[in-house]
């Protein structure tokens, strides 16, 4: 590390992929190092159709800005449901309306109904509502931490992000974390992320059936207690809300479990990835940890390096929206009712937009203008508590531990198979307790 008054980490270097023509982000190649494809794409054709995927790729930041802006062109409801069960819909809808409660579909819609559902959620996530619960999650946080500090190793994903996010969403929701527990929430989160990750094969399919199916019971067993008891939880209030809209003042039963299993999923695994990645930051920046450590306390430092960290790893690489109309973007036709994937990791490391982009620099004068939470209408409704979540844990961890390493090669780790979001499946680390004592 580098320090030139502020914090600052030399960048760590991609090339640019030669492109020959034909190249997919199908690729195992390029799904575990996917940047070098991107800057190629950004500089020599941007707005990309990928054959495999049979969709363009949106990759520089203003033409991702504007795709998000323009929710009449760019459609988020076809963009997801189109392809919703990649090629298996009408099997997986079947299985779901005979086993689970009915075949619901994700709250990826378009306005006017999105509009209706956007103001109930949002009153859930107010950044002075996540405020008041950052002291309940700090005890969490080091309840997770302490027994690794014994072992001196522990996996970034699966000890640390994963079971913190699950933990924390579902104790948020209602749900009794006892009865729960870790693994249920990853096997859930998996079989959801896979109807839109465009790589599920239909053995795969049926497996991710059976467990939606499981999820979905789940959830209807929480509506109707709930119902009947409400309590001081989300669940409780999903099935008690009252909408300002007359007409239909309540969420239907379909409405309520699509939020419920919306929150649950959307702010698991994201979460969880973006732990993982600052603990992979921590692991690969040498002298980085130690840089932080004395401003472990101050929340602009700590802010700051989570917002860089998103900007660099995005959870979420791209999400999927279908051109309503004929539209040329940076000098492409993208013929109506063609799918586009914007991928928010490539606009965040577009030079045009961010210096030296591969840098990380906590000092950026637009530290936060990066798209890991999206733009526009649908920017991220959970992002102020999954901000606050990825502190805590970086927060903690740094006034632990030094000597943050990989137990493995880099070269080694692998993501898991989607295109939507870049989660490592393992992140295995060995640290050592600091024995300093000082500001932290
Ligand atoms: C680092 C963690 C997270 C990342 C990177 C992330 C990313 C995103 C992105 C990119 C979108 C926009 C989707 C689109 O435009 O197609 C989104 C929407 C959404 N996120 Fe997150 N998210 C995170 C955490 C959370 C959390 C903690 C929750 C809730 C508990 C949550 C709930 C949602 C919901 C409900 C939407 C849909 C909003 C709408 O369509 O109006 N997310 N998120």
């Amino acid at each position: 590390m580098t320090s030139h008054g502020t914090l600052v980490a030399e960048p760590v270097e991609y090339e640019v992929m030669d492109l020959k023509g034909g190249e997919t982000r199908l690729d195992p190649v390029i799904r575990n190092n996917p940047f070098p494809f991107y800057r190629a794409l950004r500089e020599r054709d941007p707005v990309y159709y990928d054959p495999g995927l049979d969709l363009y790729l949106v990759t520089r930041y203003a033409d991702a800005v504007q795709v998000l802006g323009d929710n009449d062109t760019f459609s988020l409801e076809h963009g997801y449901q189109d392809r919703y069960g990649n090629g298996f819909i009408e099997e997986f809808a079947a299985i779901l309306d005979r086993d689970g409660g009915g075949f619901i579909r994700d709250l990826a819609i378009d306005p006017p109904a999105h509009t209706r559902l956007r103001r109930l959620i949002e009153k859930a996530f107010t950044a002075h509502r996540v405020k008041t619960l950052e002291p309940r999650i700090r005890p969490n946080v080091v309840d997770l931490l302490e027994p690794l500090a014994e072992r001196g190793s522990g996996d970034g994903k699966r000890d640390i992000g994963g079971p913190l996010t699950a933990r924390i969403i579902c104790e948020q929701l209602g749900f009794d974390w006892d009865e729960v527990g870790s693994d249920k929430v990853n096997i859930w989160t998996k079989a959801v992320l896979d109807q839109i990750g465009r790589m599920q094969t239909r053995d795969a399919m049926l497996e991710n059936a059976r467990v939606m199916c499981e999820l979905q019971n789940f959830i209807i067993r929480y509506i109707d207690d709930r119902q009947a008891n409400p309590r001081e939880d989300m669940i409780s209030d999903i099935v008690h809300a009252r909408l300002a809209d007359d007409d239909n003042p309540s969420l239907s039963r379909q409405e309520q479990i699509a939020t419920i299993r919306g929150f649950l999923i959307a702010g698991n695994d994201t979460t969880a990835a973006a732990i993982a990645n600052v603990l992979f930051v921590l692991a690969t920046r040498p002298g980085l940890a130690d840089g932080l450590y004395p401003e472990v306390d101050n929340d602009r430092v700590m802010n700051r390096f989570v917002e860089e960290v998103l900007r660099l790893y995005p959870p979420v690489h791209g999400l999927f929206r279908t051109a309503m109309k004929d539209v040329e973007l940076s000098g492409t036709l993208v013929p109506a009712g063609s799918q586009l994937c914007v991928l928010y990791a490539s606009a965040n490391d577009d030079d045009a937009k961010f210096e030296d982009p591969r840098r990380l620099d906590i000092e950026r004068p637009n530290v936060g203008a990066n798209v890991t939470f999206g733009s526009g209408i649908h920017k991220c409704v959970g992002m102020a508590l999954a901000r606050m979540e990825i502190k805590l844990v970086a927060r903690e961890f740094i006034r632990r531990f030094d000597n943050i390493r990989l137990t493995v090669p880099q070269s080694e780790l692998t993501f898991l198979p989607t295109l939507a979001s870049q989660t490592f499946e393992r992140l295995p680390l060995t640290f050592t307790r600091r024995q300093t004592t000082g500001a932290a």
